[in-house]
């Protein structure tokens, strides 16, 4: 396969600001943050609500802001744009890619640090093997991230404001010959109902999503049914989480 030399227990994943914590030296705060190691590049997948908790729990994880290559912010909520200017001041010039249809403020003001931004619309491949699904509709527009890894594709979405069932099924159609090795993130289930939920889980497992890993904004009843329909193959994601390849085969 085309990333045969990535390290089974190397991590790929690192849960930086999350709802839930899987640590105790690190915070708990509504939000999500993720960390990305890949083919060589550091990628931070959004930066939670307040960047006092980011740069505590990067320091705890032993993570350098200056070390990043690349910031992808899914979508202008203060819960994912909350650490922005902390990770931008520590870390001139950084490229940051965000949907099109981010305020012209926010972009100018990310520019006052030399922030690159890269507007995203449609579906591309950013930096090798790290994809964006393109700008989604949804309560305001959303993009989520995929990983290409030997494991298959991990999908990471913030709030899935777009329907995490319609996040797998454009994931799918960017990579159709992949599996999907995991999808993990904010599924936003807060409001619908079990059965809906339930329906929802069908629709992971006939797209044969081999791992879940539900936290920020799924809500508790998610997770729960999640984690029973899914078994050991749920995830219990919070801050603290590391996942390596050999934890998705
Ligand atoms: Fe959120
Ligand atoms: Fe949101």
């Amino acid at each position: 396969m085309h990333n045969g030399r990535q390290h089974k227990n190397g991590s790929i994943i690192k849960v930086i600001c999350d709802n839930y914590t899987t640590r105790e030296d690190v915070e708990a705060s509504w939000g999500f943050s993720c960390l990305i190691r890949n083919h060589g590049q550091t990628i931070l997948f959004d930066t939670g609500s307040d960047g006092v908790v980011l740069e505590h729990n990067m320091a705890r994880l032993g993570v350098d802001p200056a070390s990043l290559d690349l910031l992808m912010i899914s979508h202008q909520h203060w819960d994912h744009t909350g650490g922005i200017y902390d990770i931008l001041n520590a870390n001139r010039n950084l490229r940051v890619c965000v949907p099109r249809s981010f305020s012209a403020h926010f972009k100018s003001d990310m520019k006052r640090y030399g922030a690159q931004i890269m507007e995203v619309k449609k579906a591309r491949e950013i930096l090798p093997g790290f994809f964006t699904t393109g700008e989604l509709e949804g309560i305001l527009p959303e993009q989520a991230a995929l990983v290409r890894t030997s494991a298959g594709t991990v999908v990471i979405t913030g709030c899935a404001h777009p329907g995490i069932v319609s996040i797998v099924e454009t994931a799918k159609k960017i990579l159709p010959k992949d599996d999907i090795a995991l999808v993990m993130g904010g599924f936003h289930l807060l409001d619908d109902s079990d059965d809906d939920i339930l329906q929802m889980i069908a629709r992971f497992k006939d797209k044969d999503v081999r791992y879940a890993a539900a936290s920020h904004c799924s809500g508790e009843r998610a997770r729960n049914l999640f984690a029973r329909e899914y078994g050991d193959h749920f995830i219990y994601l919070g801050a603290g989480s590391v996942i390596t390849l050999e934890d998705i085969e």
